[in-house]
């Protein structure tokens, strides 16, 4: 093993060097503070890696994205989001039987307990569905046991079924309509959209179009190793906080507009964009480049991504996709191509090497498949449920310590009362 050499306050320290099985070097300081009484400071965490991982592998620098080896373009084309989950959970794949027994077992594990759907009508119908989806999330503990006993995959099952449960549960309710519910050979995307849109009226028979776009949004939102919801799921599962605290708590890291509320952010941003009649595409650019301008391109950079997100060009192709079969000509997509065209080739983007990211095009195909501005970091969470699950898991089997950070004093010293 090869070390790396730190010379400090006269001492002379060597710190053991880790390497991943893509060649990424880890200067391992676990005996640091013990041996020096220093410690590392990193605000942020973008030189710090928490955890040694085997689910997801990203090379920003090559916009690379693999789950578990396998390319993100090649789950898209090949797999379902049902497989793609069981593989970032379970580290292998499913065979046709499984995937038939688990689609139906999501479809059976759909139903929320009625006191639940008491809960859901208590909410304002003004809630932000992250709010919604969050606290009950958190409040199936108090429902369905998620102790350390009970065996995994039920869980697992529960959570991947009812958090879309909870979210269809929650449109029909502002919508003022009565639940759909879900079939049994039917694929989790397919029956997400016949949650949403169905009636007891009229069944809603799904364009697999729109199905194979969502199955594909599902996927390239289902993991992206240790982003700050996925830490904050590995931080608040250390201290063996049951399975679905430690996804509800995922939920509301993911809220913000930093990270998974962009979406949201992105289609504001576009429609504020297109409804300004003294503004355009330029003036908003020269805006985000500013800095005393607190405006800036929602959906655009990213804390490892330094070349193309991958998800990105994916989404942008899917798009277009999806808005031909529909027969929609969007502005908004004219407006965010518009956008990224300028942003390439102005120098202040291209230093910074900032692309689009994942939120800068999912946002135009929710709105194509209807829905609702409010719910797309909703859909974001739905996506990044596997993921989120697949961290806590590997984290609690190789039995991690309780994430416990040091922190550098810069207050008061002591002083008399
Ligand atoms: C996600 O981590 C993940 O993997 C996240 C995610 C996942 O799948 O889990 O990929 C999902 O969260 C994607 C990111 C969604 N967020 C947004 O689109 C919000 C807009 N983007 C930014 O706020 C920002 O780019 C971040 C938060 C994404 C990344 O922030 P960093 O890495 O901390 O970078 P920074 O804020 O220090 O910016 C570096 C420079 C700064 O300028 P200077 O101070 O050097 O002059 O770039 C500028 C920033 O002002 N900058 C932007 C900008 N993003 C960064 N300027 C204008 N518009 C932007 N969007």
């Amino acid at each position: 093993m090869s070390t790396a050499h730190l010379d400090l306050n006269g001492n002379k320290y060597e710190l053991p060097v880790t390497t991943g099985s893509e060649n990424e070097v880890g200067v391992d300081i676990g005996a640091l503070r013990k041996e020096s009484a220093a410690i590392t400071l990193d605000p942020g965490y973008g030189n710090t890696g928490s955890c040694k991982s085997a689910i997801t592998f990203i090379n920003g620098e090559k916009g690379i994205l693999r789950y578990r080896g396998y390319p993100i373009e090649t789950l898209c084309e090949k797999a379902s989001f049902e497989e793609v989950s069981h593989l970032l959970i379970f580290g292998d794949r499913m065979n046709a039987d499984q995937l038939k027994q688990w689609r139906r077992d999501l479809a059976l594990h759909s139903f929320l307990h009625e006191d639940m759907l008491t809960m859901l009508h208590g909410y304002p119908v003004t809630a932000h569905p992250m709010s919604v989806l969050a606290s009950m999330v958190a409040s199936l503990s108090g429902f369905y046991s998620d102790s350390d006993e009970e065996p995994i995959e039920t869980n697992v099952t529960r959570l991947m079924a009812k958090a879309a449960s909870i979210a269809t549960y929650e449109y029909k309710r502002r919508v003022g309509q009565p639940i759909s519910y879900p079939r049994a050979d039917h694929s989790y995307s397919d029956n997400f959209l016949r949650m949403m849109f169905a009636t007891p009226a009229e069944d809603y028979d799904v364009p697999a179009p729109l199905a194979k776009a969502l199955n594909m949004l599902f996927i390239v939102h289902a993991d992206h190793e240790q982003n700050c919801s996925t830490s904050t799921v590995r931080m608040v599962g250390s201290s063996r906080a049951p399975l679905f605290a430690s996804i509800a708590a995922g939920i509301c890291g993911l809220w913000g507009p930093l990270h998974g509320g962009a979406n949201q952010r992105v289609i504001e941003m576009l429609t504020q964009i297109h409804e300004d009649p003294d503004a355009n595409v330029d003036d908003y650019v020269a805006k985000a480049k500013d800095p005393d301008s607190d405006f800036r391109l929602m959906g655009f950079g990213h804390r490892v991504y330094k070349n193309f997100d991958p998800r990105a060009t994916i989404l942008r192709k899917s798009c277009k996709e999806v808005l031909s079969y529909m027969g929609i000509d969007d502005p908004l997509l004219e407006i965010a191509e518009r956008l990224e065209e300028v942003a390439l080739k102005d120098e202040y983007f291209v230093e910074r090497k900032l692309y689009p990211n994942v939120d800068f095009y999912s946002g135009i195909i929710y709105r194509a498949l209807g829905i609702p501005t409010e719910m797309f970091t909703v859909m974001f969470a739905l996506g990044r449920m596997p993921g989120w699950i697949a961290h806590w898991k590997e984290m609690r089997e190789e039995n991690s310590p309780i994430h416990r950070p040091r922190q550098i004093y810069i207050g008061e010293t002591e002083r008399d009362w």
